[in-house]
């Protein structure tokens, strides 16, 4: 299914004839992204989850909404090629998971990651690990860096806060309309 065209960039499902390049572009960004490994396999078989941009067929970025519970979703295996970075790319891929997990009933969108000044950008809010226990208790406690995980837990609700047609975050407030609304 396509969902979206800009400036020559397409976003669309991924389906399981993607799987190898889905496969080649987390195994790239790896190390750089602190990325989860992932198996050919599992990306075969969860393919349909993932949101990929493509320029020329050229799979240039991607992204998985993973289910967590009934109430949370994950942005996963997050990457865009170097080739066409600074471009919007990641972005326009979190925001069309955003909506997708929006309309699939989730409440919550998290990501767990060593950037958070990245999503921050987009909206989500630090929050202690425990508060996404779904995480905590299934992944988390797998994992050899449990207890001494240098990520960070991202949260944003998929509520109020997110307007489809604004984008991916409300305009900050300046400073005038700040004082003009405080009580005198
Ligand atoms: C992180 C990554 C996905 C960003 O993709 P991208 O398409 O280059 O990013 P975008 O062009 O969508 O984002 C650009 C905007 O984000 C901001 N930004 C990018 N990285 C940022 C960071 N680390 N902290 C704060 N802001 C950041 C830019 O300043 C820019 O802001 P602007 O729109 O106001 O100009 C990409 O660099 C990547 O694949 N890295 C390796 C894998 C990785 O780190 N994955 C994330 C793991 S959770």
């Amino acid at each position: 299914m396509k969902l979206s065209t800009q400036g020559g960039i397409k976003l669309r499902t991924a389906d399981a004839s993607d799987a190898r390049r889905l496969y080649a572009m987390i195994q790239a960004n790896l190390a750089e992204g602190h990325l989860l490994p992932r198996t050919l396999d599992e990306l075969t078989v969860h393919a349909g989850r993932f949101v990929v941009a493509v320029r020329v067929r050229k799979i240039i970025g991607c992204a998985e909404l993973a289910p967590l519970s009934a109430q949370v979703a994950e942005v996963r295996s997050l990457a865009v090629d170097a080739s066409a970075r600074g471009g919007r790319v990641g972005i326009a891929i979190v925001d069309e998971l955003r909506r997708r997990a929006r309309r699939e009933g989730f409440e919550k969108l998290c990501a767990f990651t060593h950037a958070p000044g990245y999503f921050i950008h987009m909206g989500f809010s630090i929050v202690p690990h425990l508060w996404l226990a779904e995480k905590v208790f299934t992944d988390c406690v797998k994992c050899p860096q449990f207890r001494q995980c240098g990520q960070y837990a991202m949260v944003v609700p998929l509520d109020v806060a997110f307007n489809a047609d604004r984008g991916y975050g409300l305009p900050a407030p300046t400073y005038a309309a700040v004082a003009a609304a405080r009580p005198a």
